[in-house]
């Protein structure tokens, strides 16, 4: 084909940020949830507001706040071609093709054209004419094992919505479109301590996350994620969030009588850098969330043996020093997130390295930032009333992601990396790093 002639696509990759939530959302899913939610609201507010909400924007029954982690060790990378030879929409999800067609990809796919196309309208001009009519191929990687409970969709979707936007050219408000994505994507739009505002209209327009404040305002604030299994956890968090609205009568004073409290108090201790407080909230509110998973009927659990050494160790530990040094947080799975601070991070990390030993065959057992090597003391060896527990497993660390592999369903090994709060999604500038090549393909 001669050169002028060969159809080049337009290509964009970005990379966006996990969130981990510190407090908690569950959604509005069905109809029969919402004639049970009707106690949960004063009756005209229900009428008003819940009465028709449509399942499908992803609208929570309370409002959540969550911390954007730093990239370097977790993150999705999203490539976006676009070109007038594509034949059809097509995606690529860590390395396998899957169905264009699912519900969610189409609703963001969906939006953000119809966000384009009003750009254009209003801008009444020709920007960017062809790339509207032209299909789209996807290609998406995250850094670490999908649904493991570390929110792949959050970073998922986000750096879906983030990078179509790129290409349509399109920006201002998207955590909206990334919400119908996964409710948690929308607070991965945006770096340090995101809240997402449930919002009260029935279109969900309200319905959008906010920067409480930027990574740079706590910077000695740090996390660990301890990754328990990387099995596919056997409830999604979808299915298992349905069936809890339906039947969880905890669920529905938990949205009603104490999230909006807490959701002020967390924004007070965030903005004070208040770590006492704000660690007792975060446990407080992961053990409720996991509280209305034993109250949902049948009951769902996400936590497992290894889940629940880890609260012991972290209440004894804390009760050790007489304050909340460190606090866990528990999503749709087993894998605890440990927020800390700078100055605790080696002891603790030496503390868990001693009550879950790790059986690495001398591979790294952690990354990210620097652990410097700390003896913890017999009083509090001592003051931590627990038998250790090694891994019977064997895993796989690839270079910057560590991959574990049970022998059995009942897992366990104790994988730690240090992270810190980051900023939100970007776009990577240097054309290397896309992941389609020139004839729209996945490398
Ligand atoms: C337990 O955002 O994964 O992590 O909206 O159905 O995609 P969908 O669910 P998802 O739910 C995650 C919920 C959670 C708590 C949280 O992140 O707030």
């Amino acid at each position: 084909m001669p050169m002028d002639t060969v159809v080049k696509p337009a290509i964009v990759t970005c990379t966006a940020p996990v969130n981990i939530a510190v407090v908690k959302y569950c959604k509005c899913h069905m109809y029969p949830c919402i004639v049970s939610l009707a106690d949960m609201l004063p009756f005209n507010t229900f009428q008003r507001h819940w009465g028709k909400r449509n399942e499908d924007l992803i609208l929570p029954i309370n409002s959540s706040l969550s911390v954007t982690l730093d990239q370097d060790q977790l993150k999705t990378t999203t490539t976006v071609a676009s070109c007038r030879s594509f034949q059809e929409d097509r995606i690529w999800l860590n390395g396998k093709e899957e169905d264009i067609n699912h519900p969610r990809l189409q609703s963001c796919l969906r939006e953000i054209r119809r966000l384009a196309r009003k750009r254009r309208n209003d801008l009444d001009c020709s920007v960017d004419m062809g790339c509207l009519s032209h299909k789209v191929h996807i290609c998406s990687v995250n850094n670490f094992p999908t649904a493991a409970g570390l929110a792949s969709s959050a970073a998922g979707f986000a750096c879906l919505v983030y990078t179509l936007a790129q290409v349509y050219g399109v920006d201002g408000e998207l955590s909206g479109i990334a919400r119908q994505g996964s409710g948690s994507a929308c607070r991965s739009m945006y770096g340090g301590f995101v809240q997402w505002i449930m919002g009260e209209r029935e279109d969900g327009k309200d319905s959008v996350a906010q920067q409480v404040e930027p990574e740079s305002h706590w910077p000695d604030l740090r996390v660990l994620v301890l990754v328990a299994s990387a099995e596919r956890k056997p409830v999604g968090s979808t299915s298992g969030m349905q069936t809890s609205v339906e039947t969880s009568s905890l669920l529905k004073h938990r949205a009603k009588s104490v999230v909006p409290d807490r959701m002020k108090q967390m924004i007070e201790a965030v903005h004070k850098r208040d770590f006492a407080t704000f660690a007792e909230l975060t446990m407080r509110d992961s053990n409720q969330f996991h509280a209305t998973c034993l109250d949902t009927y049948p009951p769902i659990f996400y936590l497992n043996t290894v889940s629940r050494q880890v609260i012991s160790l972290v209440h004894q530990y804390n009760r050790h020093y007489g304050e909340a040094r460190v606090a866990y947080t528990f999503d749709a799975g087993p894998n605890a997130v440990i927020y800390t601070l700078q100055q605790h991070v080696a002891e603790f990390f030496h503390v868990v390295r001693h009550f879950f030993p790790p059986d690495n065959n001398g591979k790294k057992f952690l990354t990210g930032i620097q652990v410097e090597p700390v003896s913890i003391s017999e009083e509090l060896k001592n003051a931590i009333c627990l038998e250790p527990m090694p891994k019977g497993i064997s895993y796989i660390i690839s270079t910057k992601t560590a991959w574990f592999q049970s022998k059995q369903c009942e897992v366990i090994s104790v994988f730690p990396c240090v992270l810190k709060a980051g900023p939100g999604p970007h776009v990577l500038e240097d054309p290397s790093q896309h992941l389609l090549g020139a004839d729209g393909l996945p490398k």
